[in-house]
């Protein structure tokens, strides 16, 4: 009933050319009917991303926005420069960003709301640290980053959402979540999206994991009841990988 969705986060990585080639050579193969591929990249490679995926099914998206619209905020980029450039998803609270940028659940809530005036879909980041899921404190963080960033959305907008579960500890590691500890986590975010708007939006948000996801363990998470896709840093840069993520998905 959901359409899963792969999405790679390239972070700080590939320039102009490279990205262009990416395409190239994933085009018709990252592309596999009923699932959703979406590249989110670098600022400065979007408007060349969004021309190379012209006539193919793969999305672009971008990997942050500043939350208000216009205004003297050197350096920032607002989702209406996103959208007119043709970008369809935005990255919102990745945890690289929580812990460099001073990102707080308060700027991550914002940001949504500035998705959302301007066509943009967010895939939210929430996720807790090594000390806190030591500490039993998982769901506790997630409670906390999903409510807070869900915060004055309408049920429409909360459905549209996409969430992305990263325990940190995770990311880029090479130390993944089990599949069943990740569901675990993914159908606890899924109920407090049930108790914030009830349960068919609960039923249509999709919920993502993240955290060295890779080809040989893409399809373990996707067979999990909640899990509807992957955010993907590290793999998602070789187009070779990349495709066998997206294929892996179905
Ligand atoms: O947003 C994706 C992410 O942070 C996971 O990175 O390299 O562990 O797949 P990686």
């Amino acid at each position: 009933m959901r359409t899963p969705i792969i999405a790679g986060n390239w972070k700080m990585f590939k320039t102009v050319p490279e990205a262009k080639a990416f395409i190239e050579e994933v085009k018709g193969k990252a592309e596999v009917e009923g699932v959703e591929s979406v590249i989110c990249a670098p600022f400065t490679n979007l408007p060349a991303l969004v021309e190379a995926v012209k006539g193919t099914s793969i999305k672009i998206g971008a990997q942050n926005l500043h939350f208000e619209d216009n205004g003297a905020f050197t350096g920032e980029i607002s989702g209406e420069m996103l959208k007119g450039l043709g970008v369809d998803y935005v990255i919102i609270g990745h945890s690289e960003r929580r812990a460099y940028f001073a990102e707080t659940d308060e700027t991550v809530n914002k940001k949504m709301h500035a998705a959302f005036r301007h066509g943009l879909t967010p895939i939210v980041c929430v996720g807790e640290k090594l000390e806190e899921r030591e500490a039993g404190q998982t769901k506790d963080v997630c409670k906390v980053q999903t409510e807070a960033a869900f915060q004055g959305l309408s049920a429409d907008q909360a459905a549209e959402a996409v969430i992305a579960y990263e325990p940190i500890w995770a990311i880029g590691t090479g130390k993944s979540s089990t599949a069943q500890d990740a569901n675990e986590v993914i159908s606890y975010i899924r109920d407090l999206v049930k108790g914030m708007y009830g349960e068919d939006v609960a039923n249509k948000v999709r919920i993502q994991y993240g955290g060295s996801v890779k080809p040989e363990n893409v399809a373990e998470y996707m067979g999990q009841s909640d899990i509807d896709g992957a955010l993907v840093g590290g793999a998602s840069l070789q187009p070779a990988s990349y495709i066998q993520l997206v294929q892996g998905a179905k």
